[in-house]
């Protein structure tokens, strides 16, 4: 298994660029399943998520390769519904072809994700979702076993204890633009990740009205073609670039950067004494002074602060000039990183779904273990302002949803390698 290494203390400076976002791939990968023609998708991030997505879509007998970071599909010969524990298991963005498969193939029998370390992860959304446009829909064996000879529109309002699901929008909505007649999904997800699977669907011929609000209007249409999409940048990246210039003291321009993606986590990093300028395609992002004040944030749907942040933001907490506060609205539990934050010298302590953060001067490299994708960028930001040498093992979290990331940081000047343990 492989390890990071860093040596903290350098401020990261010149450019780095943001690749394609995976929350947007696998979703819009998947839809590929809803024609038997050929889809093209672009600005793949090249990512083992992405790869598992593809081996799901293999093992439903469908074409699908990837080249750099094009992804072509054909989903002429998908013959088979089962997507299999072995691999979703692995990654619970799996459930995503369980819209497409029920649309398309009347059919699916999907492996229940399970929970997984940032908390529970319940699908009685997508299940309800999925009902309400027709669909017969039990649990059995571990598996969601979904069958609907035809499905109809319907108004759903797709709401839960912790407000929209993403990728429940997603699945209705891959459903529901096959259905017979119009669907209204009220409390939509509205994350750019949702408006792109939902432009990617338009191009296919869907008929989808609303998506990037609350209410998304669908008119089924009898059948889907082949499309050609790029996929959005990843605004969960480029954040964390933004923390690592931060947190370091330096400067750094990251390209291709969506600053209307964005506006939640730049707005905090006023307050936090972050300059962060747009031009164009490209952020300019440095620290004002020299101290980082504390900080309050609440985890929120989308356009609210993102939970895929929050891990990251706290570690900015952690040597900031005070007392932050960073409250999960989203996923109560996704704390993991607090115990090893505090291993390096951190002071965090929890109080419900809160964490209290009392800002140190140094955080001191040490060993430390990666618990989910989002921690462990939240380790590597710390290893970079740390005093010493930090490893960070168990980082095949990371390689799930950061492309090359240690190459990236290494040409703005961070002292980080990755080694076999
Ligand atoms: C997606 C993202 C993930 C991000 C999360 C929240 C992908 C591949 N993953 O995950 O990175 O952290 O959005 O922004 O896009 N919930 C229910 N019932 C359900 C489904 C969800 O109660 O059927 C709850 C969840 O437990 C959570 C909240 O709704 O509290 C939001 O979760 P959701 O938006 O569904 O997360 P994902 O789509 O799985």
């Amino acid at each position: 298994m492989d390890k990071i290494i860093i040596e903290g203390g350098v401020p990261l400076k010149g450019t780095i660029e943001v690749s394609g976002a995976k929350n947007a791939a696998l979703p819009i990968i998947a839809a590929a399943l809803l024609t038997e023609e050929k889809c093209i998708i672009k600005n793949v991030p090249n990512l083992r998520d992405v790869v598992t997505m593809i081996k799901i879509l293999r093992s439903l007998g469908v074409k699908a390769q990837m080249e750099q970071d094009c992804v072509t599909v054909e989903a002429k010969r998908c013959n088979q519904f089962v997507a299999d524990y072995k691999l979703v298991s692995t990654m619970r963005a799996s459930i995503c072809v369980l819209g497409p498969l029920l649309a398309k193939q009347k059919q699916a029998r999907v492996s229940m994700p399970g929970g997984c370390v940032i908390g529970q992860r319940p699908v009685d959304l997508h299940i309800k979702g999925l009902r309400a446009l027709g669909a017969q829909l039990k649990i059995e064996h571990g598996y969601i076993v979904a069958a609907a000879k035809v499905l109809h529109g319907n108004n759903i309002f797709l709401g839960g204890a912790y407000g929209s699901s993403v990728l429940a929008t997603a699945n209705v909505m891959t459903a529901a633009v096959l259905a017979k007649g119009r669907t209204l999904i009220e409390n939509a997800a509205c994350e750019p990740e949702v408006v792109d699977l939902a432009n990617f669907l338009i191009k296919m011929g869907a008929k989808i009205k609303g998506h990037g609000t609350p209410i998304i209007e669908i008119e089924g249409v009898k059948r889907l073609g082949g499309a050609s999409h790029s996929i959005i940048p990843d605004r969960i990246e480029a954040g964390t670039h933004i923390l690592a210039a931060a947190i370091t003291g330096g400067a750094l321009t990251i390209k291709k950067a969506r600053v209307d993606h964005l506006s939640a986590m730049l707005d905090k990093l006023k307050e936090v004494g972050v300059s962060v300028v747009a031009e164009q395609n490209a952020l300019h992002v440095k620290r004002k002074g020299s101290v980082l004040k504390p900080v309050d944030i609440t985890t929120l749907p989308y356009p609210g602060f993102p939970t895929d942040m929050q891990a990251q933001m706290m570690a900015m907490a952690t040597v900031s000039d005070g007392i932050s506060v960073l409250t999960e609205k989203i996923f109560p539990d996704r704390f993991m990183h607090v115990s090893e934050l505090n291993r390096m010298g951190a002071s965090v302590f929890l109080e419900g779904a809160s964490a209290i953060v009392k800002g140190v001067k140094r955080l001191s490299g040490a060993p430390v273990m990666a618990s989910d994708l989002r921690a462990s960028a939240a380790l590597i930001l710390a290893g970079l302002v740390a005093k010493g040498k930090t490893e960070v093992s168990r980082i095949y979290h990371l390689d799930r949803g950061y492309e090359r990331i240690e190459e990236k940081l290494i040409k703005v000047g961070a002292k980080i390698k990755r080694v076999k343990e």
